[in-house]
């Protein structure tokens, strides 16, 4: 979908008679995780209702991220379809014949139940990376005493690392939260145990969980964890540009750092991340990377789903002062999908031809359908 090739561990730098060369990036190191190579160590945040399938190939094809997340998966859910065979109408797309490496969250507070899940999740649909929420701090989740909830219990939260990690073929990663009340540390007690219990790698977003998304991400933690314990360590929480991303692999040590809402509607910031120049994509552009992801996505999850699924896109793709606001609400008023895309063919005519050129560079992929309960809880 994206214009870019493969993914760089190079970017161009100015020498002093105005050429550009390539230059390798500073604090650039392939992870990894256990036996697992990711480069570059860059990260996709696991996003519930955001990171489909749809949008993972746009992440790839704008030569982003050495590890890409597919959305949270209810584990109980996971158990409850495969006894009841029921058509379900959340499901996850692509897994089963996507690029490798890939990692799969899943949540729960059971320790039999997470392994039950994870075991096949590695073993069977033989994802690379098997990851644990320990983040996320939506009351449907932690109230049942899963998510960042488990920070608070650290010998339930070890049990789990060490049920799964014993269960699963491939390495059992955690993600999680600095705790639950703001100013907690404690994410920097429960994470040496968790690595004793066999996490291969500690994900933090240094927020609490009550902070939600609101304020920092106060990374002086993960430099604290880095000190910690002898894993990678992957920095998530507010890395939006190159510039960040440097800077949080310089100043805390981590291993790797991972985007998250910086790409929703914005893969020209992931490949900026990776490495390419940062750039300010063309209107045209734009309208037909959105209007491609629209239809991977009403592929994907049938145009009934996908309607309310695009309408937080539309803005994202359309804000950053790409286009005036009131067309974002003219849109976000038009009810049918194929009404939104004539709408945005119509404000740029151009967009037509490059969309057809996008098409035309199109695998052809089919996908293959697999059903997993998605949680629509999302946060972490
Ligand atoms: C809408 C949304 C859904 C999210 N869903 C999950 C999730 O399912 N699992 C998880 O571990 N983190 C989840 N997160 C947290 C992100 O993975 C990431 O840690 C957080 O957004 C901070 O990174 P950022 O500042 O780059 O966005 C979610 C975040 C957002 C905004």
């Amino acid at each position: 979908m994206g214009p870019l090739a493969a993914t760089r561990l190079l970017r161009k730098a100015a020498t002093h008679d105005g050429e550009f060369v390539d230059a390798p990036l500073p604090n650039i190191r392939p992870l990894w995780i256990g036996p697992l190579e990711i480069n570059p160590p860059i990260l996709q945040a696991p996003m519930a209702g955001f990171t489909n399938y749809a949008f993972r190939q746009i992440v790839r094809e704008f030569g982003g991220a050495g590890l890409l997340a597919t959305e949270m998966v209810c584990a109980k859910g996971f158990i409850w379809l495969d006894q009841h065979e029921a058509e379900h109408p959340d499901r996850l797309w692509g897994v089963v014949d996507e690029p490798r490496p890939l990692a799969v969250q899943m949540w729960d507070n059971d320790p039999a139940t997470l392994a039950r899940v994870g075991e096949r999740l590695a073993n069977e649909y033989k994802v690379s990376v098997v990851d644990i929420n320990f983040g996320c701090p939506v009351r449907k989740v932690t109230k049942t005493g899963a998510g960042a909830t488990l920070l608070e219990d650290p010998d339930r939260a070890c049990r789990i690392v060490d049920t799964v990690a014993r269960a699963v073929e491939a390495p059992v990663t955690v993600k999680m939260r600095r705790g639950l009340e703001d100013g907690s540390r404690a994410a920097l007690t429960v994470g040496p145990k968790l690595v004793e219990a066999g996490a291969a790698s500690l994900t933090i977003h240094p927020r609490s969980a009550r902070q939600m998304y609101t304020g920092c991400a106060d990374h002086s933690l993960t430099a604290e964890l880095v000190e910690l314990v002898d894993v990678p360590v992957v920095a998530s929480g507010d890395v939006t540009s190159y510039a960040r991303a440097q800077e949080i692999l310089a100043t805390t040590g981590c291993a790797a750092v991972m985007v998250g809402r910086a790409a929703q509607g914005n893969p020209w910031t992931i490949a900026e991340i990776v490495g390419d120049e940062a750039r300010v994509p063309e209107r045209e552009e734009v309208v037909a990377e959105l209007v491609l992801f629209m239809r991977e996505t009403v592929r994907e999850l049938g145009a009934g789903r996908a309607t309310g699924f695009l309408k937080k896109f539309y803005g994202w793709y359309l804000g950053r002062g790409r286009f005036p606001k009131p067309f974002k609400q003219e849109l976000l008023q038009l009810g049918a999908i194929e009404d939104v895309e004539g709408r945005l063919f119509a404000a740029v005519p151009s967009a037509r031809g490059a969309f057809d050129r996008l098409l035309a560079e199109q695998p052809a992929d089919e996908g293959v359908l697999l059903d997993l309960p998605i949680s629509a809880y999302g946060g972490g």
